[in-house]
């Protein structure tokens, strides 16, 4: 059935997959702007917080940002279910550098703490802790992770942390009892999705990533401001819906290559 389908709609493979390495993402500002503040957020050492609605790209940019760093330097720890607990997320950090997670959280903490110092005075790589689905996290363990950059009289952290969640995350960092977090985030960033010229150029990408070069989509889709996820499902519903998807595509043409341009970033997604 798939087959069938990728062929009738002159594909290579089926678009619109989430596997696209970060060489082949779709450049846009957003994810741009993303990725650039998580780069510099992990040279500076320091706690970034990335929010943005279900499918605005945060994962994307994230691993936009990791390609981009020299894998000698850097040591991620990536976190994508926060739902652990404190003693899950510290143990987390321990297993990923290599250590064994003591008993009690308390001597966990101070491990935990130990080993991200050790990584960076030892190995002469930067940490970087990266939690994703971090709305999800609890005051407790919001809490731990401040503790753990409480470093050298808290003149210094031997790591970076990103945050990255939807945007109750925001609203939670705010609250008074988590001011001491909320208060050494530095680098802060909303994704708020693509314009509809970039939702446009989105659907062309992903197109020619799948052998595409003629337009397929009608501009109900094209013109529409929608967040990646609704996009996927859309363009993916509409290309197996048979009627529809054959009226876009025998209205076939190249409208699109002509109107289309993308927004000037300070760094593309790559
Ligand atoms: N720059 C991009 N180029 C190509 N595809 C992208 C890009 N940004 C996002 N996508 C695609 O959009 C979808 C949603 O992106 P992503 O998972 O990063 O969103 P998210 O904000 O992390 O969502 P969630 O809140 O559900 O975790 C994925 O299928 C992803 O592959
Ligand atoms: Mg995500």
């Amino acid at each position: 059935m798939i087959d069938a389908v990728v062929t009738r709609f002159g594909l290579a493979r089926m678009p619109f997959g989430r596997d696209l390495p970060p060489s082949r993402l779709h450049r846009h500002a957003d994810c741009g702007e993303a990725a650039a503040r998580i780069t510099w957020a992990v040279s500076d050492k320091t706690i970034a917080m990335i929010t943005g609605e279900v499918g605005t790209g945060k994962t994307v940019a994230i691993r936009s940002a990791v390609a981009d760093l020299d894998p000698s330097g850097h040591t991620i720890i990536y976190i994508g279910n926060p739902a652990t607990g404190v003693r899950g997320i510290l143990a987390h950090v321990v297993t990923a550098l290599g250590g064994k997670p003591v008993h009690g959280t308390a001597a966990l903490a101070v491990q935990a703490w130990a080993v991200l110092a050790g990584e960076a005075a030892e190995r002469g790589r930067t940490p970087v802790l990266i939690i994703d689905e971090a709305h999800m996290l609890g005051h407790d363990q919001l809490e731990s992770i401040r503790m753990m950059t409480n470093h050298d009289m808290d003149s210094s952290t031997p790591f970076a942390t990103i945050l990255a969640g939807q945007p109750t995350l925001r609203h939670s960092v705010k609250l008074g009892v988590l001011a001491a977090l909320e208060q050494r985030i530095t680098v802060r960033y909303q994704m708020k999705g693509m314009t509809p010229d970039e939702t446009a150029g989105y659907i062309r990408h992903h197109l020619e990533q799948a052998g595409r070069t003629t337009e397929l989509f009608t501009s109900v889709i094209r013109g529409s401001k929608a967040k990646n996820w609704t996009l996927r499902r859309s363009c993916r519903g509409r290309r197996v819906r048979g009627g529809e998807a054959k009226s876009a595509a025998t209205r076939g043409g190249s409208q699109m290559s002509a109107t289309f341009g993308y927004l000037r970033r300070r760094r593309s997604c790559r």
